[in-house]
């Protein structure tokens, strides 16, 4: 890259990832996740800010692409997502814009989430740590060996919904549990199982399939009847693959016998809603991506590509590949 370029990146970014774009550009990194209230900039806020820096290469993660920022000279666009719909690739790509992205960057953490979220719900954690702190360890004439027994995770099946790069991340953790997995994906070669048969066979269903016109409200009522008695089930991917109201009610029934999720529509819970008084549910806010490491390796896979960009070479993860001469 020739010298004085300047990079605006108002994505986090840390690690290796920045060093290495630190040899290739002045950086101003002002990441919208530090701003109190949050700041998300729009088309033309972004590009008045991208124009005040001098900025010929922007870095977004939440910020929005579109509009006057395609007036600017960049010379790449990087969104630090797997999905870039925060970019009107349609407009980069008409101005020959390169436009970057991050695949599988939080992959490890939404998996390890995903086993937090199978531990807690099946352990009886939450209401466990409850009982120790209020002092109703022997509560109801019981001990909590009675109360909190469950099934142990060893030697039972997970299924999986969807084996993209978090499926997969979390495959491997569940085998290492001891647990055979079952995987459906109509899009991924080793994922040859019938979705009948995981839902048939699988102790524990957890959903990783991206939301298409196809996954919209896949597993419904008919898909949890199909389900084992007792099943678990987890949803760290996106509240509309499932209908909420098929799931409260089997867990109501004992169909489903525990769930966790990281996901609801408008990414919130009504405080009245039937699941918040659930013990046998636990519930986080769309957090299983957050980990430092997530950050750090979008910055990675970002800033290696940047180098391959400006050396000549094809970016690995380059969405509009057609603006490269
Ligand atoms: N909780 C979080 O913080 C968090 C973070 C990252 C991703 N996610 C979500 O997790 C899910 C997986 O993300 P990823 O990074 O693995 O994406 P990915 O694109 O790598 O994988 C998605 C998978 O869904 C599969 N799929 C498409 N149609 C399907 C169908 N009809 N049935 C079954 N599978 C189908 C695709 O073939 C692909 O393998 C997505 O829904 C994503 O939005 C959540």
């Amino acid at each position: 890259m020739p010298p004085g370029h300047r990079a605006l990146v108002t994505a986090p970014f840390r690690g290796e990832g920045l060093d290495t774009l630190q040899q290739l550009a002045d950086v101003v990194l002002d990441p919208w996740i530090d701003q109190t209230p949050l700041r998300i900039y729009d088309g033309p806020r972004l590009a008045e800010r991208a124009q005040k820096e001098g900025a010929d290469i922007i870095v977004v993660e939440s910020d929005f692409v579109s509009g006057p920022v395609f007036d600017l000279p960049l010379v790449a666009i990087g969104s630090c997502r797997g999905d870039p719909n925060n970019v009107d690739v349609a407009g980069a790509t008409k101005a020959g814009i390169p436009v970057l992205r991050a695949p599988g960057r939080n992959a490890d953490g939404v998996a390890e989430l995903a086993i937090a979220l199978l531990f807690t719900a099946t352990r009886g954690v939450l209401p466990a740590d409850q009982d120790v702190r209020s002092d109703l360890v022997f509560r109801d004439d019981t001990i909590p060996y009675r109360r909190y027994r469950a099934w142990q995770l060893a030697g039972r099946t997970a299924g999986l919904v969807g084996l993209g790069a978090v499926g997969r991340a979390l495959r491997w953790r569940l085998e290492g549990l001891g647990m055979q997995v079952l995987a459906y994906d109509p899009y991924a070669n080793d994922a040859g199982e019938p979705l009948d048969r995981v839902l048939d066979e699988s102790d524990v269903i957890s959903l990783h399939a991206a939301v298409t016109p196809e996954t919209h409200g896949m597993i419904g009522a008919a898909q949890f009847d199909a389900m084992k008695d007792g099943v678990v089930f987890l949803n760290t991917a996106r509240a509309q693959l499932h209908d909420m109201d098929a799931l409260v009610a089997c867990l109501r029934s004992g169909k489903v016998s525990a769930a966790g999720l990281d996901h609801f529509v408008g990414e919130r819970l009504d405080p009245e809603h039937p699941l918040t008084s659930m013990p046998n549910v636990v519930l986080t806010p769309h957090i299983g991506g957050a980990t430092f490491d997530t950050e750090a390796n979008h910055s990675r896979l970002i800033a290696d590509d940047l180098c391959r960009l400006v050396e000549g070479e094809r970016p690995l993860h380059i969405v509009n590949p057609e603006v490269l001469k």
